[in-house]
Protein backbone atom coordinates (compact mmCIF):
# COMPACT_ATOMS: atom_id res chain seq x y z
CA UNK A 1 0.00 0.00 0.00
CA UNK A 2 1.08 3.32 -0.88
CA UNK A 3 1.54 5.82 1.70
CA UNK A 4 -0.87 7.63 -0.43
CA UNK A 5 -3.23 5.54 0.14
CA UNK A 6 -2.48 5.39 4.12
CA UNK A 7 -3.06 9.10 4.15
CA UNK A 8 -6.36 8.49 2.22
CA UNK A 9 -7.76 5.68 4.74
CA UNK A 10 -6.28 8.27 7.67
CA UNK A 11 -8.34 11.30 6.23
CA UNK A 12 -11.10 9.08 5.94
CA UNK A 13 -11.18 8.46 9.89
CA UNK A 14 -10.74 12.06 10.32
CA UNK A 15 -13.78 12.90 8.30
CA UNK A 16 -15.72 10.26 10.50
CA UNK A 17 -16.40 8.13 7.57
CA UNK A 18 -14.88 5.26 8.80
CA UNK A 19 -17.68 4.41 11.19
CA UNK A 20 -19.38 3.36 7.87
CA UNK A 21 -16.83 0.89 6.78
CA UNK A 22 -18.12 -2.81 8.02
CA UNK A 23 -15.77 -4.96 10.74
CA UNK A 24 -12.30 -6.15 8.96
CA UNK A 25 -12.74 -3.42 6.20
CA UNK A 26 -9.10 -1.53 6.48
CA UNK A 27 -7.61 -4.98 7.44
CA UNK A 28 -8.61 -5.92 3.81
CA UNK A 29 -8.19 -2.69 2.34
CA UNK A 30 -4.50 -3.13 3.18
CA UNK A 31 -3.84 -6.87 2.67
CA UNK A 32 -2.68 -7.08 -0.65
CA UNK A 33 -1.33 -10.54 -1.17
CA UNK A 34 0.97 -10.43 -4.37
CA UNK A 35 -0.49 -12.08 -6.99
CA UNK A 36 -3.47 -13.19 -5.24
CA UNK A 37 -4.96 -9.81 -5.27
CA UNK A 38 -3.21 -8.61 -8.25
CA UNK A 39 -6.05 -6.96 -10.57
CA UNK A 40 -6.63 -8.40 -13.75
CA UNK A 41 -9.48 -8.11 -16.82
CA UNK A 42 -10.39 -4.98 -15.75
CA UNK A 43 -13.57 -3.54 -17.42
CA UNK A 44 -16.40 -1.15 -16.20
CA UNK A 45 -19.98 -0.07 -17.94
CA UNK A 46 -22.74 2.09 -17.18
CA UNK A 47 -24.96 1.23 -14.16
CA UNK A 48 -27.33 4.38 -15.13
CA UNK A 49 -27.05 8.03 -15.59
CA UNK A 50 -25.10 8.63 -12.82
CA UNK A 51 -23.40 5.64 -11.87
CA UNK A 52 -20.52 3.39 -13.35
CA UNK A 53 -19.88 -0.20 -12.07
CA UNK A 54 -15.87 -1.08 -12.13
CA UNK A 55 -15.07 -5.03 -12.18
CA UNK A 56 -11.73 -6.70 -12.86
CA UNK A 57 -10.91 -10.20 -11.45
CA UNK A 58 -8.38 -11.62 -8.78
CA UNK A 59 -6.91 -15.05 -8.11
CA UNK A 60 -8.27 -15.03 -4.59
CA UNK A 61 -11.63 -13.68 -3.20
CA UNK A 62 -11.62 -10.09 -2.40
CA UNK A 63 -13.56 -9.60 1.43
CA UNK A 64 -14.59 -6.09 -0.01
CA UNK A 65 -13.51 -5.34 -3.54
CA UNK A 66 -12.50 -1.65 -3.24
CA UNK A 67 -12.37 0.93 -5.89
CA UNK A 68 -10.51 4.72 -5.55
CA UNK A 69 -11.97 7.37 -7.24
CA UNK A 70 -11.56 10.93 -7.93
CA UNK A 71 -12.23 13.94 -10.51
CA UNK A 72 -8.47 15.30 -9.44
CA UNK A 73 -5.18 14.16 -9.22
CA UNK A 74 -6.50 12.73 -6.32
CA UNK A 75 -8.45 9.73 -5.73
CA UNK A 76 -10.50 11.02 -2.78
CA UNK A 77 -12.94 8.96 -2.80
CA UNK A 78 -13.76 5.33 -2.28
CA UNK A 79 -16.77 2.52 -3.01
CA UNK A 80 -16.65 -1.06 -2.10
CA UNK A 81 -19.02 -4.11 -2.06
CA UNK A 82 -18.50 -7.57 -0.87
CA UNK A 83 -19.33 -9.09 -4.41
CA UNK A 84 -16.41 -11.67 -5.32
CA UNK A 85 -17.82 -14.45 -7.04
CA UNK A 86 -16.55 -17.37 -8.80
CA UNK A 87 -17.89 -20.88 -9.83
CA UNK A 88 -16.35 -24.44 -9.87
CA UNK A 89 -13.89 -24.77 -12.72
CA UNK A 90 -13.19 -20.62 -12.29
CA UNK A 91 -9.15 -19.86 -11.45
CA UNK A 92 -10.08 -16.24 -10.57
CA UNK A 93 -13.04 -14.44 -8.70
CA UNK A 94 -15.21 -11.41 -10.78
CA UNK A 95 -14.97 -8.63 -8.35
CA UNK A 96 -17.89 -5.63 -9.45
CA UNK A 97 -18.05 -2.25 -7.83
CA UNK A 98 -21.16 -0.04 -8.15
CA UNK A 99 -20.22 3.48 -7.78
CA UNK A 100 -23.50 6.02 -7.46
CA UNK A 101 -23.75 9.60 -7.44
CA UNK A 102 -21.53 10.35 -10.35
CA UNK A 103 -21.92 13.84 -12.13
CA UNK A 104 -23.07 12.65 -15.57
CA UNK A 105 -20.82 13.17 -18.76
CA UNK A 106 -17.60 13.58 -16.69
CA UNK A 107 -14.34 12.15 -16.27
CA UNK A 108 -12.91 10.40 -12.99
CA UNK A 109 -9.77 8.38 -12.38
CA UNK A 110 -10.11 5.61 -10.68
CA UNK A 111 -7.63 2.78 -9.05
CA UNK A 112 -9.11 -0.79 -8.27
CA UNK A 113 -8.35 -2.87 -4.74
CA UNK A 114 -4.31 -3.26 -4.77
CA UNK A 115 -3.51 -1.88 -8.03
CA UNK A 116 -0.16 -0.80 -8.58
CA UNK A 117 -0.19 3.56 -8.51
CA UNK A 118 0.68 3.03 -12.19
CA UNK A 119 -2.43 1.27 -12.65
CA UNK A 120 -4.82 4.32 -12.63
CA UNK A 121 -7.42 4.61 -15.29
CA UNK A 122 -10.55 6.82 -16.16
CA UNK A 123 -13.76 6.06 -16.67
CA UNK A 124 -16.18 8.55 -18.13
CA UNK A 125 -19.65 8.84 -17.16
CA UNK A 126 -23.07 8.19 -19.32
CA UNK A 127 -23.94 11.39 -21.47
CA UNK A 128 -27.92 12.52 -19.83
CA UNK A 129 -30.43 11.57 -21.73
CA UNK A 130 -31.83 14.36 -24.14
CA UNK A 131 -28.31 15.80 -24.37
CA UNK A 132 -27.91 16.95 -27.98
CA UNK A 133 -23.85 16.26 -27.99
CA UNK A 134 -22.99 14.17 -31.22
CA UNK A 135 -20.87 11.06 -29.88
CA UNK A 136 -19.80 7.74 -31.72
CA UNK A 137 -19.66 4.28 -30.37
CA UNK A 138 -17.99 0.53 -31.28
CA UNK A 139 -20.57 -1.90 -31.87
CA UNK A 140 -18.65 -5.73 -32.36
CA UNK A 141 -20.13 -8.81 -32.03
CA UNK A 142 -18.58 -12.67 -32.45
CA UNK A 143 -15.00 -11.57 -31.34
CA UNK A 144 -12.68 -14.17 -29.58
CA UNK A 145 -9.12 -14.44 -28.22
CA UNK A 146 -6.29 -13.36 -30.04
CA UNK A 147 -2.88 -15.56 -30.19
CA UNK A 148 -1.51 -19.11 -29.50
CA UNK A 149 -5.37 -20.27 -28.11
CA UNK A 150 -7.45 -18.53 -31.15
CA UNK A 151 -6.79 -16.95 -34.16
CA UNK A 152 -3.20 -16.46 -34.93
CA UNK A 153 -1.76 -16.17 -38.94
CA UNK A 154 0.14 -19.90 -38.08
CA UNK A 155 -1.89 -21.63 -41.54
CA UNK A 156 -5.44 -21.92 -39.91
CA UNK A 157 -8.91 -21.41 -41.21
CA UNK A 158 -8.97 -17.82 -42.35
CA UNK A 159 -5.82 -16.97 -40.40
CA UNK A 160 -4.49 -13.69 -40.12
CA UNK A 161 -2.20 -12.81 -42.90
CA UNK A 162 1.28 -11.84 -41.00
CA UNK A 163 1.25 -8.69 -39.52
CA UNK A 164 -2.88 -8.17 -40.62
CA UNK A 165 -4.24 -5.74 -37.73
CA UNK A 166 -6.63 -7.78 -35.36
CA UNK A 167 -10.15 -6.17 -34.67
CA UNK A 168 -8.75 -5.83 -31.00
CA UNK A 169 -5.59 -4.14 -32.09
CA UNK A 170 -8.07 -1.20 -34.44
CA UNK A 171 -10.45 -1.05 -31.91
CA UNK A 172 -7.83 0.30 -29.65
CA UNK A 173 -6.27 2.35 -32.32
CA UNK A 174 -9.51 3.85 -32.68
CA UNK A 175 -10.42 4.49 -29.41
CA UNK A 176 -10.06 7.88 -29.05
CA UNK A 177 -13.09 8.29 -31.47
CA UNK A 178 -15.81 6.29 -29.65
CA UNK A 179 -17.26 6.24 -26.23
CA UNK A 180 -17.92 3.13 -25.05
CA UNK A 181 -17.83 -0.27 -26.87
CA UNK A 182 -20.98 -2.71 -27.28
CA UNK A 183 -20.79 -6.53 -27.89
CA UNK A 184 -23.44 -7.87 -28.87
CA UNK A 185 -22.45 -11.07 -28.05
CA UNK A 186 -20.52 -14.43 -28.59
CA UNK A 187 -16.91 -13.56 -26.27
CA UNK A 188 -13.79 -15.23 -26.25
CA UNK A 189 -14.66 -18.53 -28.11
CA UNK A 190 -13.27 -20.21 -25.22
CA UNK A 191 -15.93 -23.44 -25.94
CA UNK A 192 -14.17 -23.47 -29.41
CA UNK A 193 -11.15 -25.14 -27.13
CA UNK A 194 -12.65 -28.93 -28.17
CA UNK A 195 -12.98 -27.67 -31.67
CA UNK A 196 -8.94 -26.66 -31.37
CA UNK A 197 -7.96 -29.87 -29.55
CA UNK A 198 -10.23 -32.13 -32.55
CA UNK A 199 -8.28 -30.05 -35.10
CA UNK A 200 -4.92 -30.63 -33.23
CA UNK A 201 -4.11 -27.21 -32.98
CA UNK A 202 -4.17 -27.70 -29.43
CA UNK A 203 -2.78 -30.72 -27.47
CA UNK A 204 -5.33 -32.90 -25.96
CA UNK A 205 -6.47 -33.38 -22.92
CA UNK A 206 -9.26 -34.74 -21.24
CA UNK A 207 -12.51 -33.75 -20.20
CA UNK A 208 -11.43 -32.28 -16.60
CA UNK A 209 -8.37 -30.90 -18.30
CA UNK A 210 -10.33 -29.36 -20.74
CA UNK A 211 -12.23 -27.26 -18.58
CA UNK A 212 -8.96 -25.81 -17.23
CA UNK A 213 -8.31 -25.14 -21.09
CA UNK A 214 -11.59 -23.12 -21.53
CA UNK A 215 -10.83 -21.06 -18.44
CA UNK A 216 -7.06 -20.43 -20.35
CA UNK A 217 -9.01 -18.90 -22.86
CA UNK A 218 -11.82 -17.01 -21.51
CA UNK A 219 -8.80 -15.44 -19.05
CA UNK A 220 -6.49 -14.51 -22.27
CA UNK A 221 -9.91 -13.19 -24.34
CA UNK A 222 -10.39 -10.72 -21.14
CA UNK A 223 -6.89 -9.63 -20.50
CA UNK A 224 -6.49 -8.75 -23.84
CA UNK A 225 -9.53 -6.39 -23.87
CA UNK A 226 -8.79 -5.02 -20.73
CA UNK A 227 -5.40 -3.55 -22.36
CA UNK A 228 -7.09 -2.99 -25.41
CA UNK A 229 -9.79 -1.03 -24.77
CA UNK A 230 -11.98 -2.36 -21.53
CA UNK A 231 -9.60 -0.96 -18.88
CA UNK A 232 -10.71 2.44 -20.80
CA UNK A 233 -14.13 2.62 -22.59
CA UNK A 234 -17.45 1.10 -21.17
CA UNK A 235 -17.90 -1.87 -22.49
CA UNK A 236 -21.60 -3.18 -22.64
CA UNK A 237 -22.02 -6.86 -23.28
CA UNK A 238 -25.07 -8.73 -24.24
CA UNK A 239 -25.52 -12.69 -24.32
CA UNK A 240 -24.79 -15.31 -27.31
CA UNK A 241 -24.51 -18.67 -27.74
CA UNK A 242 -20.80 -19.58 -27.33
CA UNK A 243 -21.56 -18.27 -23.82
CA UNK A 244 -23.79 -20.75 -23.22
CA UNK A 245 -21.58 -24.28 -22.54
CA UNK A 246 -18.26 -25.78 -22.55
CA UNK A 247 -19.25 -27.69 -25.85
CA UNK A 248 -20.02 -25.07 -28.63
CA UNK A 249 -23.19 -26.71 -29.52
CA UNK A 250 -21.63 -29.66 -30.06
CA UNK A 251 -18.51 -30.83 -31.38
CA UNK A 252 -17.73 -33.91 -33.27
CA UNK A 253 -19.49 -36.56 -31.44
CA UNK A 254 -19.35 -34.57 -28.23
CA UNK A 255 -22.29 -32.82 -26.18
CA UNK A 256 -23.05 -30.43 -23.41
CA UNK A 257 -22.86 -33.68 -21.17
CA UNK A 258 -19.41 -32.90 -21.23
CA UNK A 259 -19.56 -29.94 -19.49
CA UNK A 260 -18.45 -29.97 -15.80
CA UNK A 261 -20.13 -28.03 -13.47
CA UNK A 262 -19.74 -24.29 -13.56
CA UNK A 263 -19.46 -24.61 -17.37
CA UNK A 264 -23.02 -24.64 -18.48
CA UNK A 265 -26.01 -22.24 -18.46
CA UNK A 266 -23.61 -19.03 -19.09
CA UNK A 267 -22.05 -19.41 -16.02
CA UNK A 268 -18.74 -17.57 -16.95
CA UNK A 269 -20.88 -14.68 -18.92
CA UNK A 270 -23.34 -14.34 -15.18
CA UNK A 271 -20.23 -13.94 -13.06
CA UNK A 272 -17.71 -11.72 -15.23
CA UNK A 273 -20.61 -8.79 -15.80
CA UNK A 274 -22.89 -6.60 -14.08
CA UNK A 275 -24.81 -5.04 -16.78
CA UNK A 276 -27.33 -2.20 -15.98
CA UNK A 277 -30.44 -4.86 -15.18
CA UNK A 278 -31.68 -2.56 -12.05
CA UNK A 279 -31.60 0.45 -13.28
CA UNK A 280 -33.74 -0.81 -16.28
CA UNK A 281 -35.58 -3.36 -14.98
CA UNK A 282 -34.21 -6.04 -16.69
CA UNK A 283 -32.16 -9.25 -16.16
CA UNK A 284 -28.57 -9.45 -15.27
CA UNK A 285 -27.01 -9.40 -18.43
CA UNK A 286 -29.60 -10.93 -20.53
CA UNK A 287 -31.76 -7.70 -21.32
CA UNK A 288 -31.37 -4.35 -19.94
CA UNK A 289 -31.14 -0.61 -21.76
CA UNK A 290 -29.49 2.24 -21.13
CA UNK A 291 -29.38 5.80 -22.22
CA UNK A 292 -27.18 8.02 -24.08
CA UNK A 293 -27.66 11.42 -25.51
CA UNK A 294 -30.26 10.78 -27.95
CA UNK A 295 -30.31 7.47 -27.97
CA UNK A 296 -32.33 4.89 -26.06
CA UNK A 297 -30.07 1.22 -25.96
CA UNK A 298 -31.58 -1.82 -25.71
CA UNK A 299 -30.01 -5.40 -25.54
CA UNK A 300 -32.07 -8.05 -25.87
CA UNK A 301 -31.86 -11.75 -25.31
CA UNK A 302 -32.39 -14.54 -28.48
CA UNK A 303 -30.79 -17.15 -26.73
CA UNK A 304 -33.68 -17.87 -24.01
CA UNK A 305 -36.65 -16.88 -22.41
CA UNK A 306 -38.94 -16.87 -25.40
CA UNK A 307 -41.18 -19.43 -27.35
CA UNK A 308 -39.11 -21.86 -28.89
CA UNK A 309 -36.11 -19.72 -28.22
CA UNK A 310 -33.07 -21.73 -30.22
CA UNK A 311 -31.20 -21.92 -26.44
CA UNK A 312 -33.65 -23.71 -24.40
CA UNK A 313 -33.58 -28.01 -23.69
CA UNK A 314 -34.86 -29.17 -27.05
CA UNK A 315 -33.52 -25.62 -29.00
CA UNK A 316 -32.41 -25.80 -32.07
CA UNK A 317 -29.24 -23.90 -30.64
CA UNK A 318 -28.20 -27.60 -28.35
CA UNK A 319 -27.75 -25.07 -25.60
CA UNK A 320 -29.52 -26.45 -23.02
CA UNK A 321 -29.88 -23.10 -21.24
CA UNK A 322 -32.35 -21.02 -19.54
CA UNK A 323 -34.44 -19.95 -18.09
CA UNK A 324 -33.53 -16.69 -16.08
CA UNK A 325 -37.08 -15.44 -15.34
CA UNK A 326 -40.65 -16.65 -15.22
CA UNK A 327 -42.14 -17.47 -18.86
CA UNK A 328 -42.68 -14.21 -21.03
CA UNK A 329 -40.78 -11.71 -18.31
CA UNK A 330 -38.54 -11.09 -21.37
CA UNK A 331 -41.22 -10.05 -23.80
CA UNK A 332 -43.39 -8.01 -21.15
CA UNK A 333 -40.07 -5.81 -20.16
CA UNK A 334 -38.95 -5.54 -23.68
CA UNK A 335 -42.76 -4.07 -24.44
CA UNK A 336 -42.71 -2.36 -21.58
CA UNK A 337 -39.07 -0.96 -21.93
CA UNK A 338 -39.95 0.26 -25.49
CA UNK A 339 -43.25 1.81 -24.28
CA UNK A 340 -41.63 4.32 -21.74
CA UNK A 341 -39.48 5.79 -24.27
CA UNK A 342 -39.46 9.48 -24.60
CA UNK A 343 -38.86 9.89 -28.29
CA UNK A 344 -38.42 13.71 -27.24
CA UNK A 345 -35.89 13.23 -24.56
CA UNK A 346 -34.60 10.02 -26.62
CA UNK A 347 -35.34 10.47 -30.22
CA UNK A 348 -33.54 7.46 -31.46
CA UNK A 349 -34.17 3.74 -30.58
CA UNK A 350 -31.15 1.43 -31.11
CA UNK A 351 -31.19 -2.59 -30.36
CA UNK A 352 -29.17 -5.50 -30.43
CA UNK A 353 -30.14 -8.95 -30.22
CA UNK A 354 -27.43 -11.86 -31.00
CA UNK A 355 -29.21 -14.01 -33.36
CA UNK A 356 -30.72 -12.16 -36.70
CA UNK A 357 -33.09 -13.69 -38.66
CA UNK A 358 -32.69 -10.91 -41.14
CA UNK A 359 -29.59 -12.89 -42.89
CA UNK A 360 -29.11 -15.18 -45.79
CA UNK A 361 -31.62 -17.83 -45.41
CA UNK A 362 -30.31 -19.17 -42.13
CA UNK A 363 -32.97 -17.07 -39.98
CA UNK A 364 -33.82 -17.31 -36.46
CA UNK A 365 -37.21 -18.10 -37.24
CA UNK A 366 -38.25 -17.72 -33.27
CA UNK A 367 -36.68 -14.80 -32.47
CA UNK A 368 -38.28 -12.94 -35.47
CA UNK A 369 -41.63 -14.18 -34.42
CA UNK A 370 -41.17 -13.22 -30.77
CA UNK A 371 -39.32 -9.94 -31.53
CA UNK A 372 -40.46 -8.23 -34.89
CA UNK A 373 -44.04 -7.14 -34.20
CA UNK A 374 -42.60 -5.80 -31.15
CA UNK A 375 -39.80 -3.51 -32.62
CA UNK A 376 -42.18 -2.35 -35.46
CA UNK A 377 -44.88 -1.36 -33.34
CA UNK A 378 -42.68 0.79 -31.03
CA UNK A 379 -40.81 1.90 -33.84
CA UNK A 380 -37.43 1.36 -33.12
CA UNK A 381 -35.02 2.51 -35.57
CA UNK A 382 -32.05 0.59 -35.78
CA UNK A 383 -31.80 -3.56 -35.40
CA UNK A 384 -28.37 -4.83 -34.41
CA UNK A 385 -27.55 -8.60 -34.48
CA UNK A 386 -24.26 -10.55 -35.15
CA UNK A 387 -23.41 -14.72 -35.20
CA UNK A 388 -22.98 -14.86 -38.83
CA UNK A 389 -19.16 -14.45 -39.26
CA UNK A 390 -19.81 -12.00 -41.95
CA UNK A 391 -21.06 -8.66 -42.63
CA UNK A 392 -24.52 -8.35 -44.45
CA UNK A 393 -25.96 -4.60 -44.40
CA UNK A 394 -29.54 -4.63 -45.20
CA UNK A 395 -32.51 -2.83 -46.30
CA UNK A 396 -35.42 -1.33 -43.24
CA UNK A 397 -37.33 -4.65 -43.48
CA UNK A 398 -41.18 -4.97 -42.10
CA UNK A 399 -42.53 -8.26 -42.59
CA UNK A 400 -39.76 -9.50 -44.73
CA UNK A 401 -40.31 -6.60 -47.07
CA UNK A 402 -37.54 -4.06 -47.68
CA UNK A 403 -38.91 -0.40 -47.09
CA UNK A 404 -38.93 1.16 -50.20
CA UNK A 405 -37.74 4.47 -48.66
CA UNK A 406 -34.33 3.06 -47.88
CA UNK A 407 -32.68 4.83 -45.38
CA UNK A 408 -34.29 7.58 -46.48
CA UNK A 409 -36.96 8.46 -43.29
CA UNK A 410 -37.80 4.94 -43.22
CA UNK A 411 -40.68 3.43 -41.53
CA UNK A 412 -39.32 0.12 -40.50
CA UNK A 413 -36.35 -0.89 -38.36
CA UNK A 414 -33.03 -0.69 -40.46
CA UNK A 415 -31.08 -4.34 -40.12
CA UNK A 416 -27.10 -4.79 -39.56
CA UNK A 417 -25.44 -8.29 -39.30
CA UNK A 418 -22.19 -7.63 -38.10
CA UNK A 419 -20.07 -11.10 -36.65
CA UNK A 420 -16.85 -10.32 -38.15
CA UNK A 421 -14.81 -9.27 -35.75
CA UNK A 422 -13.20 -12.83 -35.73
CA UNK A 423 -11.75 -15.84 -33.76
CA UNK A 424 -10.35 -19.37 -34.18
CA UNK A 425 -13.25 -20.49 -36.29
CA UNK A 426 -12.73 -17.93 -39.01
CA UNK A 427 -15.29 -15.86 -41.52
CA UNK A 428 -18.23 -17.56 -42.74
CA UNK A 429 -20.25 -17.18 -46.08
CA UNK A 430 -23.52 -16.15 -46.60
CA UNK A 431 -25.57 -18.62 -48.37
CA UNK A 432 -26.35 -17.33 -52.09
CA UNK A 433 -28.47 -16.02 -53.74
CA UNK A 434 -28.55 -13.38 -51.11
CA UNK A 435 -31.57 -11.94 -50.12
CA UNK A 436 -33.24 -8.90 -51.67
CA UNK A 437 -33.21 -7.28 -48.51
CA UNK A 438 -29.42 -7.25 -48.39
CA UNK A 439 -27.51 -4.72 -50.19
CA UNK A 440 -24.10 -5.40 -49.22
CA UNK A 441 -22.45 -8.36 -47.92
CA UNK A 442 -18.32 -8.63 -46.69
CA UNK A 443 -17.33 -12.02 -45.48
CA UNK A 444 -13.27 -12.02 -46.90
CA UNK A 445 -12.12 -9.82 -43.95
CA UNK A 446 -12.63 -9.09 -40.25
CA UNK A 447 -13.73 -5.83 -38.61
CA UNK A 448 -16.32 -3.72 -36.78
CA UNK A 449 -19.33 -0.76 -36.97
CA UNK A 450 -18.50 2.65 -36.02
CA UNK A 451 -21.87 4.27 -35.25
CA UNK A 452 -21.65 8.42 -35.14
CA UNK A 453 -24.53 9.76 -33.90
CA UNK A 454 -24.71 13.09 -35.05
CA UNK A 455 -28.25 14.48 -34.42
CA UNK A 456 -31.68 13.68 -34.75
CA UNK A 457 -32.11 13.31 -38.05
CA UNK A 458 -28.96 11.61 -38.95
CA UNK A 459 -26.77 8.37 -37.72
CA UNK A 460 -23.65 7.14 -39.79
CA UNK A 461 -22.23 3.51 -39.72
CA UNK A 462 -18.75 2.57 -41.03
CA UNK A 463 -17.60 -0.71 -41.39
CA UNK A 464 -13.92 -0.49 -39.69
CA UNK A 465 -12.00 -3.36 -41.85
CA UNK A 466 -9.75 -3.87 -44.75
CA UNK A 467 -13.08 -3.34 -47.06
CA UNK A 468 -14.27 -0.24 -45.70
CA UNK A 469 -18.16 -0.12 -46.17
CA UNK A 470 -20.45 2.88 -45.00
CA UNK A 471 -23.92 3.93 -44.59
CA UNK A 472 -25.91 7.39 -43.75
CA UNK A 473 -29.55 6.76 -42.21
CA UNK A 474 -31.85 9.71 -41.93
CA UNK A 475 -34.92 10.31 -40.51
CA UNK A 476 -37.05 13.62 -40.60
CA UNK A 477 -39.30 12.13 -38.46
CA UNK A 478 -37.64 12.40 -34.70
CA UNK A 479 -37.04 16.31 -34.80
FE1 LIG B 1 -23.26 -16.84 -32.17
Amino acid sequence: MTPQAHLFLLGLAAAGQAARQPEGFKDAFFGCRGNETAPEQLHFNYAGDRGMTISWNTAAKLQFPTVRYGRGPLLDRIAFSEVSVTYPTSSTYSNHVFIDGLEPDTEYGFAVHCADEKDRHQFKTSLPAGHRRPYTFAFIADLGTMGPLGLTDNGQKDALSPGEITTMQSLSQFKDQFEFMWHDGDLAYADDWLNEELDGFLPNTTTKGGAAVYEAILNAFYNEMAVNVTMDRPYMVGPGNHEANCDNGGAGSYTDSICVQGQTNFTGFRNHFRMPAEQSGGVENFWYSWDYGMVHFVQFNTETDFPNAPGIPGGSGEENAGPFAPNGTQIEWLKKDLASVDRKKTPWIIVAGHRPWYVDDTMCDSCQAAFEPILLEYGVDIALFGHKHFYERLAPIADGVPDPKGLNDPSAPWYLVNGAAGHYEGLSTPNTPLQNYTVKAIDTVYGWSRFTVHNCTHITQDFIGESPDAISFETQHHC
